[in-house]
C-alpha cells in the first residue's frame, strides 16, 4: 500500500487538504491533488494513479465528464479505479456514478475509517489485477521464447535431413562410379545413361522429383556387375552360353543390393537394377516380364541403355553412326522396346546424347 499512487480530484482546496491530511497519516503512498477536473486526463498519464478520488459535482466538467474522458482515454473503458465522493446523496447520482464507471461511491462528509477500508479493498484488487497481468506477460514472453526456441530446432532438423539427403545420395554416386569403373575405362556409360533416361522421363511429364530420382537411379543399373568376374565382362568377341548366363545375374546382384530400401531413390534404383533387360514382348531378363509389368523407370532406361551401347565402342564391337543406332531402336519398337518411349526417344537431342 505504501507504493501505491492516489490522484485526488476534487474543485473544492479544503476538500483536498482534508484527504490529502488522511491519506498521508495513513501512509497511502504517494499523492497527487487537482482541482481542474480538465487536467485529469493528462495527469492520468503522467502519474499512473493506481486509484482516483473523484468529486461529482464541479464547475464546468462534472465527474461523470471526467469518467467519459478516462473511459475514452482506456479504449471503452476506465483503466483506474474511482471512488466517487459527493454531497448529493441521492440514489439517482448514485446510479449515473456507477453506471458511468466508477467501483464505489462514498458521501460527504465522510466516515474515515470506512474511507480508508475502501480504498485499501480496491487497492488490492487493483494491485492483484497488476500482478496478474505481469504474469500473463511473463507467460507470454516465455512462451514466445519457446515458439522461437521451437522454430531454430525445427530448422536444424530440416538442415540435418537436408545433409543426410545429400549424403545418401553421395554414397549413391559414389557406389555409381565403382560400378562404372566395371563397366568402362572412362566410366561415362552409366552417366550419360542416366541424363538420357532422366530426359526421357522429363519428355514423359514426370514430376520434376521423380525425374530427378530417375536419373540418380539410372546411373545404378550396372552396378551388379561389380559381382561379375573381369574375364568375362571384358572378354572381347563372342560370350559363351555359359559366360552370357553369369552376365545375366549382374540384374539380380544389382537388386540385392538395393534390397528392401527404404528411401525413394534406392527403391527406384531396385527396380531399375532389376528390369533393365527386360523386354517389352517378355523375352527379356531375368523375369521375362512383359509390357507394362515392367517397371516404367526400366522401360524408359532400356532404350536408353542401348542407344548408348550402339553408339560406343565396346570389346566386342565399334560405335555405330546415330541414324543406324536410330533405325535399330525404331526397329526394336514393340519389340524389345515399349512403342510409346521409343516415339519420345525420337523426339529427344541424339547429338547431345553421345
Ligand atoms: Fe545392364
Ligand atoms: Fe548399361
Amino acid at each position: 500500500m505504501q507504493e501505491a499512487r492516489l490522484l485526488v480530484v476534487d474543485d473544492e482546496p479544503g476538500n483536498i487538504m482534508l484527504l490529502e491530511d488522511i491519506l498521508l497519516e495513513a501512509n497511502r503512498g504517494q499523492i497527487c491533488s487537482c482541482s481542474n477536473p480538465y487536467d485529469v486526463v493528462s495527469l492520468y498519464r503522467d502519474f499512473k494513479p493506481d486509484l482516483i478520488l473523484l468529486d461529482l459535482m464541479m464547475p464546468g466538467l462534472d465527474g461523470l465528464g471526467v469518467m467519459q474522458q478516462l473511459k475514452e482515454e482506456g479504449g471503452g473503458r476506465i483503466p483506474v479505479p474511482v471512488v466517487v465522493l459527493t454531497a448529493d446523496i441521492s440514489d439517482k447520482a448514485k446510479r449515473q456514478a456507477l453506471a458511468a464507471g466508477a467501483k464505489d461511491f462514498l458521501h460527504k462528509p465522510f466516515d474515515m475509517v470506512e474511507l480508508m477500508l475502501r480504498i485499501d479493498n480496491l487497492l488490492e484488487t487493483r494491485f492483484l489485477h497488476l500482478d496478474l497481468q505481469r504474469q500473463n506477460e511473463t507467460l507470454e514472453e516465455r512462451v514466445q521464447a519457446r515458439t522461437q526456441e521451437l522454430k531454430s530446432a525445427k530448422c536444424r532438423i530440416a538442415q540435418y535431413a537436408r545433409d543426410l539427403e545429400e549424403t545418401h545420395v553421395e554414397m549413391l554416386e559414389r557406389l555409381a562410379l565403382a560400378g562404372e569403373f566395371r563397366d568402362d575405362d572412362t566410366g561415362q556409360h552409366t552417366h550419360r545413361v542416366g541424363r538420357t533416361t532422366g530426359l526421357l522421363a522429363q519428355a514423359m511429364g514426370l514430376p520434376e522429383a521423380q525425374v530427378r530420382c530417375i536419373e540418380q537411379a539410372a546411373r545404378l543399373h550396372d552396378v551388379g556387375k561389380i559381382g561379375i568376374s573381369d574375364t568375362i565382362l571384358l572378354k572381347p568377341g563372342r560370350l559363351t552360353p555359359e559366360e552370357f548366363a553369369i552376365i545375366k545375374t549382374h540384374t539380380t546382384i544389382g537388386a540385392a543390393l538395393f534390397e528392401n530400401g527404404h528411401s525413394e531413390l534406392v527403391q527406384t534404383a531396385h527396380r531399375i537394377a532389376l528390369s533393365h533387360h527386360e523386354r517389352w514382348d517378355g523375352k527379356g531378363y531375368p523375369h521375362q516380364l512383359k509390357g507394362e509389368e515392367i517397371p516404367l523407370e526400366a522401360r524408359l532406361l532400356s532404350v536408353a541403355d542401348v542407344f548408348d551401347a550402339l553408339t560406343h565402342d565396346r570389346p566386342y564391337k565399334t560405335a555405330w553412326p546415330i541414324a543406324e543406332a536410330l533405325a535399330e531402336i525404331k526397329r526394336q519398337s514393340g519389340q524389345q522396346f515399349e512403342p510409346q518411349v521409343v516415339e519420345i526417344f525420337e523426339t529427344l537431342p541424339h547429338e547431345e546424347l553421345i
